[in-house]
C-alpha cells in the first residue's frame, strides 16, 4: 500500500501564531506545509506574500508546498522561489496560454513545478503539461476559502488523471475523515487539508486518520 502524505494548509491556522501552528503540525506528522497565496484578483480573498513564506521557512524543516492563486504568477515565481518554496504550483486558469513557459521558469529556479485546476476545468486543459510537471493539484472546492464542502464531482477527473500521470497528485479543499477515502481510492498521493487538521483537538490523530482512511 502506498503511503499517503498530508499537507496541512496554513490558511486554516491561527494567523497570529503561525510559527507555533507550523511546529504543531510538523510534530503531528505532516509531510509538507501547504501555503495558499491569494491576491484578491484570481480569487476573492487575500492571504500572505513571500516575506511570510521566508519567515516560515526559517521555523520548519517541512517542504513548502506553495499554491499560487494569483492573477500574474510569472511576476512572483522568483520571489517565492527565493523565499524558500520547494514546490510552486500555478493555476492553469491564470496562465493565459503561457503555462509551459511558467513551468520552465519554476524549474529554472530549481523548484518542483505543479499545475492546478479548478473544479470546472477539464483534464484536457493540462494534458499537454503532464510530461513537464512534478505535481498536479486538483481543486475539490472553488479556490478562495478554507472550510468549504468537498465536491464529489471531481472524482472522475482524478481517476482519469491517475491513469494519465505518473507524478504526484494532490487534492485540495474539503478534505476530512469522510472525504479522504474517496480520493485515496482514486489514487492520490497528497492530501492538502486546512480546517480538518488545524481545528482538530488532536492534530496528530487528525493527520493519522487521513493517512489511514479506508478507501471508499
Ligand atoms: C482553497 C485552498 C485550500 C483550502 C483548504 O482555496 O487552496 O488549501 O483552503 O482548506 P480546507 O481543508 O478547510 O478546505
Ligand atoms: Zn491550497
Amino acid at each position: 500500500m502506498k503511503k499517503i502524505k498530508v499537507a496541512p494548509s496554513i490558511i486554516a491556522a491561527d494567523q497570529a501564531n503561525l510559527a507555533s501552528e507550523v511546529k504543531k503540525v510538523e510534530r503531528a506528522g505532516a509531510d509538507l506545509l501547504h501555503i495558499d497565496i491569494m491576491d484578491g484578483h484570481f480569487v476573492p480573498n487575500i492571504t500572505i506574500g513571500p516575506s511570510v513564506v521566508q519567515a516560515l521557512d526559517k521555523v520548519t524543516d517541512l517542504p513548502l508546498d506553495v499554491h499560487l492563486m494569483i492573477a500574474s504568477p510569472q511576476k512572483y515565481i522568483k520571489a517565492f522561489s527565493q523565499a524558500g518554496a520547494d514546490y510552486i504550483t500555478i493555476h492553469i486558469e491564470s496562465c493565459k496560454g503561457n503555462a509551459q513557459k511558467l513551468i520552465a521558469q519554476i524549474k529554472a529556479q530549481g523548484k518542483k513545478a505543479g499545475i492546478s485546476l479548478n473544479p470546472a476545468t477539464p483534464l484536457a486543459a493540462i494534458k499537454n503539461l503532464l510530461e513537464r510537471v512534478d505535481l498536479v493539484l486538483v481543486m475539490s472546492v472553488n479556490p478562495g476559502f478554507s472550510g468549504q464542502k468537498f465536491m464529489l464531482s471531481v472524482l472522475p477527473k482524478i481517476r482519469a488523471l491517475r491513469r494519465a500521470f505518473k507524478g504526484a497528485i494532490s487534492v485540495d479543499g474539503g478534505i476530512n475523515q469522510d472525504t479522504a477515502g474517496y480520493v485515496i481510492s482514486c489514487g492520490v498521493d497528497i492530501l492538502a487539508a486546512g480546517s480538518f487538521v488545524f481545528d482538530a483537538k488532536n492534530p496528530r490523530k487528525a493527520i493519522e486518520s487521513l493517512k489511514k482512511c479506508p478507501k471508499k
